[in-house]
């Protein structure tokens, strides 16, 4: 029989390409959305995906949303911070369901960094004992059209706190596209993988790249940790995340987020995107 899978965060910069895969492939799929309305907007057009609604927060949508699923892919909403209080209870609830196989999208470098909810999520998966699937990637290119555009949209800068850090950033397209795979094949069960993109680069770098690519000036302006906590506090961004973000971007500063792994290459079979391929696919975001 076909694997039913549940997709939690469908609508999401790494869960739209998995649907889009998954769509693809012999599988029901099941989009377990928090937002009805922007779910039917988005998967429109795509014939197997069955909307049902999901909510982290609220167990009394848990039941209809598993119904004859045997696995599960989820993300965790970066404005849930508290793992315990906010993951636990459906953790909990696949593992009374005996879910086959979780994939769960986690972080690089995860298990030096116990403080990140990430850390405490896989912990729950292996004291659960669910089989699981790890994806950890690197710093996703789309922060740059997602959490920093306004800067680059408005004031033409990378306002970001990464000093003169290297990242190796990665395209959630293809982390969408490793996890489908993942869902596929049972060889990378209870397998923890660290993905990244091809190259590790420095926000210079970067701005450099856009610059050309967009034929429009764009500067890396370098703020301190604390500079970006109190502008990204001050435009109404949740508390929670802020402080997520400073850290990851303190981690970023200490040299943590520049390793390049080939692991995402020989699970996809080819080469990762490039950040210049990224750039051009994504220009109308940055006009
Ligand atoms: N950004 C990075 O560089 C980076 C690097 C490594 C790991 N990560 C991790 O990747 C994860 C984010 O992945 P992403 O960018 O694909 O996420 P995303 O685009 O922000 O999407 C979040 C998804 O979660 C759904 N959601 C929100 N609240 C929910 C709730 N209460 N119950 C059920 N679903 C809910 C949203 O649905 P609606 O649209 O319906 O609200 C949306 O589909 C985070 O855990 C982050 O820490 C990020």
């Amino acid at each position: 029989m076909a694997d039913k899978i549940l997709v939690i965060g469908g609508t999401g910069n790494i869960g739209y390409p998995l649907i889009k895969y998954l769509n693809q492939q012999d599988v029901q799929i099941v989009a377990g959305t928090h937002n009805i309305q922007k779910a039917q907007a988005k998967f429109e057009g795509l014939s197997n995906v069955e909307i049902k609604h999901f909510d982290f927060l609220d167990p009394s949508t848990f039941e209809a949303a598993f119904d004859g699923v045997n696995k599960v892919f989820f993300v965790r909403p970066p404005q849930l911070a508290k793992p315990k209080q906010d993951m636990l209870p459906f953790l909990t609830f696949a593992k009374q369901k005996q879910i086959q196989q979780i994939v769960f999208v986690s972080l690089i470098g995860v298990e030096k960094n116990p403080m990140t909810p990430h850390h405490k999520i896989e912990q729950m998966i292996l004291d659960l004992k669910i089989p699981y699937t790890f994806i950890r990637p690197s710093f996703f290119m789309q922060n740059l059209n997602t959490t920093h555009r306004e800067d680059i949209q408005k004031n033409h800068d990378l306002f970001i706190p990464a000093g003169n850090a290297r990242t190796s950033f990665i395209d959630t397209r293809d982390i969408g596209e490793v996890a489908g795979i993942t869902l596929m094949n049972d060889k990378y069960l209870n397998q923890k993988l660290n993905i990244t993109g091809p190259a590790a680069l420095s926000y210079q770098e970067i701005a450099k790249i856009m610059t050309k690519v967009l034929g429009t000036p764009i500067t890396y302006s370098k703020p301190s940790l604390l500079k970006f906590r109190k502008v990204m506090l001050k435009r109404g961004i949740k508390k929670d995340f802020v402080n997520v973000m400073v850290m990851l971007y303190l981690i970023t500063q200490l040299g943590n987020a520049k390793e390049v792994t080939d692991t995402a290459a020989k699970v996809l079979g080819h080469t990762p995107r490039t950040i210049q391929n990224y750039i051009y696919d994504y220009q109308d975001y940055f006009k």
